[in-house]
C-alpha cells in the first residue's frame, strides 16, 4: 500500500515560501545539478539573463561546465503530440493508474511538456535509449511511485519493443525484464523504506501495526544484489509518515507517531534523513559497484480540500504555472532532506569514484495536479483505501517526462565521461 498521511491543503502564505524556495532554487540547488558537479570552475546561475541555448544531442564538443540550464526549472507548454502510448499499446499500465479504463474523462492532461527555463528538453526517444542502453542494466529501487515510473518507461519503450520476464521466482515485489534486441536489463526492487523494515504483526498481541525501522542497516533485499548494474534509480520519502518505531543498533531510539511508553516522539524527518545517509553511504561502499546512481526527488501529491483519509481530492485539469504554487509543508522538508543527503553521499562518491546524479523532478510535478488518477484509478463502487489516488500518476500522464529527464541526463552522462577520460590522457 502506498498512502500519505500528510500534506495539508492549506498552504502556508505565499510570499514566505516563495522566498525560501527563491533561495533553494537561485542559491543551493544549481550547484547540485549534475552537469553543474563535476565541472572545473564552478557556475554562477542567474537563470534570468540566459539567452535560449537549445540542447543539442549530437554536439559531442560541447563542455560540460557550459550546459549550465537548468533543466529542472520551467513550466509546462501545451504539446500537441502527446501521449505517445496508449491503454491499447501498452500492457505494461497498472491497475490503479490506467485512468482512462476507469472512465477519466478528460484528455488534456495527457497534452502538455515540460520547458525549461533557457533551454529546451527534448521528448523522450525510446530508440536512442534503447541504443545507449546495450548490454546495459538498470534497477528501480523504492516505493510505487518508483514503480509508477518504470511502468511509464516501459509503456514508452513499447513502441520499440517489449520486454521478456526473466524475473527469478514470482516474487511481484522483485522483477526483472530483458530487453533481447538490446541485451538491456530491467530490474525492480521493492523497498519503499530503503533500510531494513520489519513489519509488527498487525493481528499480534501487541496488534500495533507499527513498522519497525532499523535506520542503519540498508535493506539486504537490495543492496546485495546491484552491484553489477549500471544504473539504479533510488526513491523514497512516502512512507517515512507513517507509523513506525525507529531502531538504531538493534535498540529503540525513538518512533514516529508509535504511543509507546517510553519511547521518544522524534520529527517526522528524523527517520527519512538517517534512513537516506544509511542508503547512500551503503552504496559509495559498495566494492564493485560502478554504476550511476540517481537519487530521485520527491514527486509531491496533491489532496486539497482535506488530507488524503478526510475528502482530500485533485480534480484540477490544468498544471500550475511556476509562479502559481510553491513547495512548503513536509515536501519541502523531505526535498531539503534528500538535497542535502545527496551532497554528503556525491562529495564522498567522487573520493570513491561513486557517481551520484540528483533526478529533481519535485518542481515540475509539484505543478501537475492534473496527473493523478483522483477517483479513477478503481471502479467507483469498489472499496480501496485510497479512494482519490493523488499520490500516484495516471499512464500515459505527466510522468512520462520522467524519461525525457533520465534520457538527458544519460546523455549528459556519455559527454562527462568524455570529459573526464580527455583529463586523463
Ligand atoms: C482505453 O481507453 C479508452 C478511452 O480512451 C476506453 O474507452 C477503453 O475502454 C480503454 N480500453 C481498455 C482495454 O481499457
Ligand atoms: C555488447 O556485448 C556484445 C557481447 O559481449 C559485444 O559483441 C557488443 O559489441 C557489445 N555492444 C556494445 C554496444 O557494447
Ligand atoms: C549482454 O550484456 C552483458 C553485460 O551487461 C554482457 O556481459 C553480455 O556478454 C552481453 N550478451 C550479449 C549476447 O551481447
Ligand atoms: C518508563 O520509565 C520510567 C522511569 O524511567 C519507569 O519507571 C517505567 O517503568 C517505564 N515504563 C515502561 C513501560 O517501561
Ligand atoms: C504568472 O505568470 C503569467 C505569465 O508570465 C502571468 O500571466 C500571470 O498573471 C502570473 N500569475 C501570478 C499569480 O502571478
Amino acid at each position: 500500500m502506498e498512502l500519505l498521511f500528510w500534506r495539508n491543503a492549506q498552504r502556508t502564505p505565499r510570499i514566505v515560501v516563495l522566498v525560501s524556495l527563491t533561495l533553494i532554487i537561485l542559491g543551493l540547488i544549481p550547484l547540485y545539478h549534475p552537469f553543474n558537479l563535476y565541472a572545473a570552475d564552478v557556475i554562477v546561475v542567474d537563470h534570468s539573463s540566459k539567452t535560449p541555448q537549445p540542447y543539442q544531442t549530437k554536439d559531442q564538443k560541447i563542455k560540460i561546465a557550459e550546459e549550465d540550464c537548468d533543466v529542472f526549472i520551467g513550466d509546462w507548454v501545451p504539446n500537441p503530440d502527446g501521449p505517445y502510448y496508449t491503454n491499447t499499446t501498452c500492457w505494461a499500465i497498472h491497475e490503479h493508474q490506467y485512468c482512462m479504463k476507469y472512465g477519466r474523462p478528460d484528455t488534456d492532461f495527457l497534452r502538455w511538456r515540460w520547458k525549461p527555463k533557457g533551454c529546451d528538453l527534448p521528448i523522450f526517444n525510446p530508440y536512442q535509449f534503447l541504443d545507449m542502453m546495450r548490454n546495459k542494466s538498470m534497477a528501480f529501487i523504492g516505493d510505487s511511485v518508483g514503480r509508477n515510473q518504470m511502468q511509464s518507461l516501459i509503456c514508452l519503450l513499447s513502441r520499440v519493443e517489449y520486454p521478456i520476464d526473466i524475473s527469478y521466482d514470482d516474487d511481484q515485489n522483485f522483477k526483472r525484464w530483458k530487453y533481447t534486441t538490446y541485451n538491456f536489463t530491467l530490474a525492480a526492487y521493492w523497498s519503499p523504506f530503503l533500510v531494513t523494515v520489519k513489519e509488527s504483526d498487525p493481528d499480534g498481541p501487541s496488534r500495533t501495526g507499527l513498522f519497525n525501522l532499523y535506520l542503519d542497516e540498508p535493506d539486504v533485499k537490495w543492496i546485495t544484489q546491484i552491484e553489477q548494474f549500471d544504473y539504479l534509480i533510488l526513491n523514497s520519502a512516502h512512507w517515512f509518515t507513517r507509523c513506525s518505531v525507529y531502531y538504531e543498533k538493534n535498540q529503540i531510539i525513538g518512533c514516529r507517531y508509535c504511543g509507546l511508553p517510553n519511547v521518544t516522539d522524534l520529527p517526522i524527518n528524523y527517520g527519512y534523513q538517517k534512513a537516506l545517509k544509511t542508503t547512500l553511504e551503503a552504496i559509495n561502499r559498495l566494492k564493485n559497484y560502478k554504476g550511476v546512481t540517481f537519487l530521485r526527488t520527491i514527486a509531491p501529491s496533491h489532496f486539497e480540500g482535506g488530507e488524503w483519509n478526510k475528502g482530500g481530492n485533485c480534480i484540477r485539469r490544468r498544471p500550475f504555472r511556476s509562479n502559481e504554487t510553491s513547495l512548503d509543508g513536509l515536501c519541502l522538508e523531505f526535498y531539503m532532506t534528500q538535497v542535502e543527503e545527496f551532497k554528503v553521499a556525491s562529495d564522498e562518491g567522487k573520493k570513491r569514484g561513486k557517481r551520484f546524479r540528483l533526478l529533481d523532478m519535485t518542481q515540475a510535478m509539484l505543478l501537475r495536479p492534473d496527473g493523478h488518477p483522483s477517483r479513477y484509478g478503481h471502479w467507483p463502487n469498489e472499496n480501496v483505501v485510497l479512494y482519490n489516488d493523488c499520490v500516484h500518476w495516471c499512464l500515459p500522464g505527466p510522468i512520462d517526462s520522467w524519461s525525457d529527464f533520465l534520457l538527458h541526463m544519460l546523455k549528459l552522462e556519455g559527454r562527462r565521461a568524455l570529459e573526464e577520460s580527455l583529463q586523463l590522457k
